[in-house]
């Protein structure tokens, strides 16, 4: 059987015509048409208030919790509009793993934080749980530092360890996509490069969403990127060419630093 990895990637997510207004009227996706790419980093990226968030918050449906008057379009998600009134909004959540800037651990156990979801949802069997935890923190490369003080508070971690089990946290419920809303910007260059290691070998299960802290860690792990400005996709590419050789000057100036 050919491995997924060497063959054509399929899309995940498609985005057709999406428009995403705010209550005070700030309009901050303007018709976004875009795919991302199933086993792959998918960056999004651009200066602040270009929509990143807002567009990530799309596809686990977290905009439904935002001031938001307007939300056209289709996001197509395995080819199902997620953004139907009748999507079961748990179990998309449930495929859809999140992390966020700041570390945002339960004030409980580093195991705890792990097994809180998958015991929510039912799950009892000692066996089932320990294996989560022992497959998350390995992914999220924390396995090794805390693998003799699981029962250890979890705010006893420094931050980049406290970031990983965010993202372990993330991983233990089993998703399919895994957003990281610039997940290393309060990180050390150590803690950062430890994230982004891992997103590496992450990509090969799941796909990855990420909105990097900067244009160096876009060019560093992105697969495929899109480059927005106040709302709108300037540019979309696959591999590093828009790093070095971007099309639109929009995009250029961009990442060249003479703004943002
Ligand atoms: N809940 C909200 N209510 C009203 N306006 C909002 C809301 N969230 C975001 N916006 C506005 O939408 C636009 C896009 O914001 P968004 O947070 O998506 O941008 P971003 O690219 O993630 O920015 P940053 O890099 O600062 O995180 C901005 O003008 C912002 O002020
Ligand atoms: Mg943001």
């Amino acid at each position: 059987m050919p491995n997924k990895n060497d063959s054509v990637k399929e899309n995940k997510v498609v985005l057709e015509n999406v428009n995403l207004s705010y209550s005070d009227g700030t309009e901050s996706l303007k018709n976004v048409s875009m795919p991302f790419v199933a086993n792959s980093t998918n960056v999004v990226f651009g200066p602040a208030g270009s929509g990143k968030s807002s567009l990530l918050r799309l596809f686990n449906r977290l905009n439904d919790l935002a001031d938001v008057t307007l939300l056209e379009g289709q996001v197509l998600l395995d080819g199902e509009n997620i953004l139907d009134p009748n999507t079961d909004v748990i179990a998309l959540r449930r495929k859809v793993g999140m992390v966020f800037a700041r570390p945002v651990v339960l004030p409980m156990s580093i195991r705890k934080n792990l097994t809180y979801g998958l015991e929510l949802a039912g799950e009892k069997n000692k066996t089932v749980l320990n294996e989560s935890v022992e497959r998350s923190l390995n992914q999220a490369a924390l396995w090794d530092e805390v693998k003799d003080r699981l029962d250890d508070p979890a705010i006893a971690l420094s931050g980049g360890q406290q970031q990983r089990l965010c993202l372990a946290r993330s991983l233990a419920n089993e998703p399919e996509i895994v957003l990281l809303d610039e997940p290393t910007s309060g990180l050390d260059p150590i803690s950062t490069n430890k994230i982004e290691e891992s997103l590496q070998i992450l990509k090969k299960d799941y796909t990855i969403i990420l909105v990097p802290h900067s244009v160096h860690q876009a060019a560093r792990t992105a697969d495929y990127s899109a480059f927005f400005l106040q709302g709108k996709l300037i540019e979309y590419s696959a591999g590093k060419t828009i790093y070095t050789n971007p099309q639109d000057e929009r995009t250029r100036d961009y990442v060249e630093g003479r703004f943002g």
